[in-house]
């Protein structure tokens, strides 16, 4: 299995080009079942790992899906049946994500229910209840979600999201699409991801209103048409570039990025003594003298991104105080926390509050990677600690961030991944 091995304590300094959003990219393939004609996305993360999987699922179903560098061409004219299989499904949850574009075009979907992983129990509860809404029958046997319309097509309703759910929103959106009438859903998520389908939606002909806000009107169409349509940035990965200045005490220029989609991370940053400075198409992020304790509540978007909660966490054990992190999104989500402790941080775990208490450096060491986000947060502490760290089981951190040994070597960071038994 392959590893990545930091030797700490640079300062970077360099330019990052960010690449397309993983979590924009992968409802956008999906979006693309609801036409016969060819859909191109431009900036797409075509390297990443949960997007050979998805591509794999759209080939299963019977799409054309071709990867050219940074564009992605799907054509879902040939899908010959609806099932999305365990053995695909379990490799990547956000395949649930075909089960709205299904429905909407062939009017049935059998996917395979999407297990819990690392950080949670990660339920769809919201999603099946507002399929129901929209008229139609859900029946869940032998670990698959079986969805069938009652009647010839799906009916326009108003329905309200028990919690602002962001693949939930994007799956219902899809199937509201040809739905007859209006459909409202309330309490919807407002990421910025979600903005992105909505408008490579209507750029295929649908007729979405409220995309960012709380309220999301669908007024359904008989067909959408192909599209071209450029994948938003990946904010995520953003944020976790701008951490790997604040906490070397760089400086970095995040290319193809842009400032408004990290407002809630940037402010954070912010006040934890970095500085941020919006430039054309980026931004560029420099560590300060000393890290400032910050305290973090991860929210839905436009707050705090809990997706960026085991980076900042990584740069906290570092502060010059204490600073409370408190994780109100997922329920497991601090399995960082004894990795980063094994490297001298000093984090104390109380409910869902994590209390960092900053420790004047870090030591190197190995560490076990268990999800997408707290892998990265390791590789972070690498870059700042004293000595060696390998990061094991890093095929997480290829599910969402592209070349991210070669991004950081071009800043100045000595990274090397290896091939181990
Ligand atoms: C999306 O997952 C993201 N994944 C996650 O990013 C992100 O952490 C999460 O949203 C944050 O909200 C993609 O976009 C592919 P949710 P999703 O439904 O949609 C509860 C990453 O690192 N909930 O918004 O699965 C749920 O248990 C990944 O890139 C219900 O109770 O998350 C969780 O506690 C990790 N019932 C919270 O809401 C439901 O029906 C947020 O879940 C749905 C969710």
């Amino acid at each position: 299995m392959d590893k990545i091995i930091i030797t700490g304590g640079k300062a970077l300094d360099g330019k990052i080009s960010i690449s397309g959003g993983k979590n924009a990219a992968l409802p956008l393939m999906c979006a693309a079942i609801l036409t016969e004609e060819d859909v191109v996305f431009e900036n797409a993360p075509t390297s990443l790992a949960d997007m050979d999987s998805l591509k794999h699922l759209l080939e299963h179903l019977g799409c054309e899906v071709e990867f050219i560098g940074s564009k992605a061409r799907i054509n879902a004219k040939g899908i010959h049946h609806y099932n999305a299989p365990y053995d695909i499904v379990r490799k990547m949850r956000a395949s649930i994500l075909v089960l709205g574009p299904l429905l909407a075009r062939f009017g049935e979907a059998v996917v395979s229910y999407p297990g819990g992983c690392a950080i949670g129990a990660r339920p769809i509860d919201v999603t099946l209840k507002g399929l129901e809404a929209l008229g139609t029958e859900i029946t869940l046997d032998n670990g698959y979600v079986h969805a069938k319309v009652k009647g010839d097509q799906l009916q326009g309703t108003h329905y309200t999201l028990a919690v602002p759910s962001w693949t939930g929103t994007e799956n219902l959106i899809m199937a509201a699409v040809f739905a007859n009438g209006t459909t409202v859903f309330e309490n919807v998520a407002r990421e910025p991801e979600v903005v992105d389908l909505c408008n490579c939606l209507n750029s295929m002909g649908a007729k979405i209103e409220g995309a960012g806000t709380p309220t999301i009107t669908i007024h359904g169409v008989d067909r959408l048409h192909g599209t071209t349509h450029t994948v938003m940035t990946d904010r995520l990965e953003a944020g976790t570039y701008a951490v790997a200045a604040a906490i070397t005490g760089g400086r970095i220029h995040l290319d193809n990025t842009t400032h408004e989609v990290l407002h809630a991370f940037t402010e954070s940053l912010q006040r934890s003594g970095a500085s941020v400075t919006p430039v054309d198409n980026g931004l560029i992020v420099e560590g300060g003298n000393e890290i400032q304790p910050v305290d973090i509540i991860t929210e839905p978007y436009p707050g705090f991104a809990t997706d960026l909660q085991a980076q900042m966490m990584a740069l906290m054990t570092l502060a010059k105080g204490t600073s409370l992190i408190t994780e109100t999104i997922f329920e497991n989500r601090f399995m960082h926390v004894p990795e980063l402790n094994r490297m001298g941080a000093n984090i104390t775990i109380q409910g869902n509050i994590a209390v960092v208490r900053g420790v004047p450096s870090l030591q190197g060491a190995p560490v076990m990677a268990t999800d997408l986000r707290a892998s990265v947060s390791m590789v972070l502490a690498g870059l700042a600690a004293k000595g060696d760290t390998t990061v094991n089981r890093i095929y997480h951190l290829d599910r969402g961030y592209e070349r991210l040994d070669e991004k950081l070597k071009a800043c100045g960071a000595t990274i090397i991944r290896s091939c181990s038994d």
